[in-house]
């Protein structure tokens, strides 16, 4: 504890153990945030260490249960020139660790994606894809490898099967399987320990029987790891198929054995939270993750990219996009420093919003995503923060 006294004048000095852990650089900003009990200083750094990057919203499915189905976003791709001011953007990073591409949209149907996983690998990140898995054949697996991806996600269940159908894709489970095991042939003959293979698994009423068989069909197509995820449901019919009103554990084995360069490596799967509890805490905020959209908008995550509306223990929660500026106006590190930036990241690691759930009172602030702290957007009803909703 710091005890800090006015001057004469009223004015206070900061004394330099108010900033442990090397305290200021020269020149250093901070943004000062007020409310009626006092001050919070925040620092304003470049030490954003993962970023979320939609290439697309174009899709070559229309699965039932997702956000396409529910938004009036416009259906584009990231363009060259956004793509350098994005890349340019993250040099400012020192600490820059991670770059998941995935959004709503199939990354694989942007033609430029293995030459960006590319670029984004040579900034020094580890560059995660999350798709389909569809186009994946065996001349974009080895692009892809090429391109110094380290960890590939495969989307796998019943939910994706039913769009493979609509979209009329004959045998499309079969071109999945057939495409995860080639790649893992690829993997496998070219003696990489990369990328690492994941499934993920959206788990709702209707496909629990299958949970059981994941791990099995990890080990058989050489996945190390399943992300299981609860279903966000955007229609009434959907808010049926949500599993995390049940109070149960989802029951899904232990881990399973892979063959890995001469080494057994150990699978394992990362499962929701099945129960809204007390604890909330941001997964994007507290690892200083970012997204950006294929039109260059900053946001604090994918909760918040998209306008759409979803369903939360019966109530309707209209969701508008909450942008923090573009890289098309201002350098990505001036978005990361605003004063708005700053102070949001600050409301939602304290995490002071009200919890809407236990409240009771189904005002139409909830239903219109703020609340009566006077946040705008209100983080109150998330559930990523809940990790009822896994991201990878
Ligand atoms: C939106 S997709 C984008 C990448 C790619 N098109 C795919 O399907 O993997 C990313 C992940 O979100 C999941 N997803 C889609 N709609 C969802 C929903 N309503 N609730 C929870 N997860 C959802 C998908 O299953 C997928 O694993
Ligand atoms: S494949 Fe992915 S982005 Fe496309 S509709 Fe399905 S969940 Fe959405
Ligand atoms: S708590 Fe939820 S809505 Fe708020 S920033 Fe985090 S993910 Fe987004």
């Amino acid at each position: 504890m710091t005890e800090i006294r006015a001057d004469e004048h009223g004015r206070i000095q900061l004394p330099p153990e108010a900033f442990p852990n090397g305290g200021l650089q020269p020149g250093e900003r901070l943004v000062c945030e007020r409310d009626e009990r006092g001050l919070r200083l925040h620092y304003a750094r470049p030490d954003a260490r993962k970023l979320y990057l939609e290439v697309t919203t174009a899709c070559n499915l229309s699965c039932a249960m997702c956000i396409r189905h529910a938004w009036q976003d416009p259906v584009q791709s990231m363009s060259a020139g956004t793509f350098e001011r994005v890349l340019d953007g993250l040099r400012a990073f020192p600490d820059l660790r991670r770059v998941v591409i995935a959004g709503y949209g199939e990354p694989l149907v942007h033609p430029r994606l293995a030459d960006m996983a590319a670029q984004l690998r040579d900034l020094g990140a580890g560059v995660t894809l999350v798709t389909n898995g569809l186009l994946l054949d065996r001349a974009r697996a080895q692009a892809l490898l090429d391109a110094g991806i380290d960890t590939l996600v495969v989307s796998l269940d019943s939910l994706h099967v039913q769009a493979y159908e609509q979209a009329g894709v004959d045998g499309g489970l079969d071109r999945v399987l057939e495409n995860l095991h080639g790649l893992s042939g690829l993997i496998r003959r070219g003696g990489f320990k990369k990328p690492a293979l994941g499934l993920e698994f959206v788990a709702a009423r209707s496909n629990l029987p299958e949970l059981e068989r994941l791990p099995d069909l990890a080990r058989q197509v050489g996945a190390s790891f399943v992300i299981v995820n609860n279903l966000l449901p955007h229609t009434p019919e959907m808010a049926g198929e949500i599993l995390y009103d049940r109070d149960e554990p989802l029951r899904l084995g232990g881990g399973w054995g892979l063959h890995r360069g001469g080494w057994i490596a150990w699978g394992h799967p990362k499962l929701p939270r099945m129960k809204w509890g007390a604890g909330r805490k941001c997964p994007f905020v507290n690892d200083l993750s970012l997204t950006i959209g294929w039109d260059g908008e900053v946001s604090p995550c994918t909760a918040l990219m998209h306008t759409y509306r979803y369903y939360l223990y019966g109530r309707v929660k209209d969701v508008a996009r909450y942008t923090l500026g573009s890289v098309h106006e201002r350098p990505l590190v001036d978005v990361w420093t605003s004063d708005e930036y700053v102070t949001f990241r600050g409301r939602v690691h304290d995490f002071r919003f009200p919890s809407c759930v236990e409240c009771g009172m189904d005002c139409t602030y909830a239903q219109e995503n703020i609340d009566c702290f006077g946040n705008e957007p209100s983080c109150a009803d998330c559930l990523w923060a809940q990790r009822i909703l896994n991201c990878p």
